[in-house]
């Protein structure tokens, strides 16, 4: 019976690199570094604690005004990500897909994620997402545009446009909604992160930095979500 209440799709905005860096006089890349160690060690905490869908905001469109070289440390951990763990993806049966608009990433990044999306796209494990220059607007746009080009061309009538045509058409159409979404390091806002697929999901904030994230963290989560009444018609 509690196995209903484990939530099937965990998505996280990972915020705090920055402050916990700086509160250990180390510059804000060190912070990303950790935080990326972090995500692997939570991948693998949420396959043992049965989520099956995981979610991770790595690099938002808006981050694009972050110093320069905060971008290039950001897309250096990225690059190494997508390169290193295909190895680890196979031996954990994780499969890795990445959403967001990667046309604007530079070529050798495009290239590492569709190998690994490739390498991994038999895998039946824990599914895991990576949004990479994600905007949720960003991708309603792009949704859009697809759409009205499909009616233009009369392959779809403007009547036909439904919300499961429009959700077919976001990065996501393979994803169920995120049962729980957790924004880590205080603040409370969604920040431009999967505002269409977040309708109905329930929300949960921690104090703590994201490279002090750990699994006692996620399971309070977890927990949280478990008490909470599930409306809307789902458990
Ligand atoms: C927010 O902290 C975090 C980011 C903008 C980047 C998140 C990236 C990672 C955790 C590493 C890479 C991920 C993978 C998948 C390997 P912030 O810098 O905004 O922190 P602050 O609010 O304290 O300044």
């Amino acid at each position: 019976m509690s196995n209903c209440k484990i939530p099937k799709h965990v998505a996280i905005i990972m915020d705090g690199n920055g402050r916990w860096a700086k509160r250990k006089g180390l510059p804000r890349s060190a912070g990303h570094v950790q935080g990326g160690k972090v995500v692997e060690q939570i991948l693998e905490d949420a396959r043992d604690l049965g989520i099956r869908y995981l979610t991770v905001y790595a690099f938002s469109t808006e981050n694009w005004s972050r110093p320069q070289d905060e971008v290039k440390a950001l897309m250096k951990l990225l690059r190494e990500y997508m390169r290193t763990s295909i190895k680890k993806c196979m031996k954990n049966n994780v499969r890795t897909r990445v959403i967001g608009d990667r046309t604007k990433l530079d070529k050798d990044i495009i290239e590492a994620i569709e190998k690994l999306e490739d390498a991994t796209k038999e895998n039946t494990g824990v599914q895991f997402t990576i949004a990479i220059n994600y905007g949720a607007r960003d991708e309603i746009r792009r949704a859009v545009e697809a759409i009205a080009g499909e009616v233009a061309a009369k392959e779809l009538a403007a009547s036909e446009v439904t919300e499961e045509v429009i959700n077919d058409h976001l990065d996501t159409r393979e994803l169920p909604d995120p049962d729980l979404l957790i924004r880590t390091c205080g603040e409370q806002r969604i920040s431009n992160f999967l505002l269409w697929q977040c309708a109905y999901t329930e929300f949960y904030y921690t104090d703590k930095a994201w490279p002090d994230f750990d699994k006692a963290e996620l399971q309070k989560a977890l927990d949280a979500y478990a008490d909470r009444d599930r409306r809307y018609g789902k458990v």
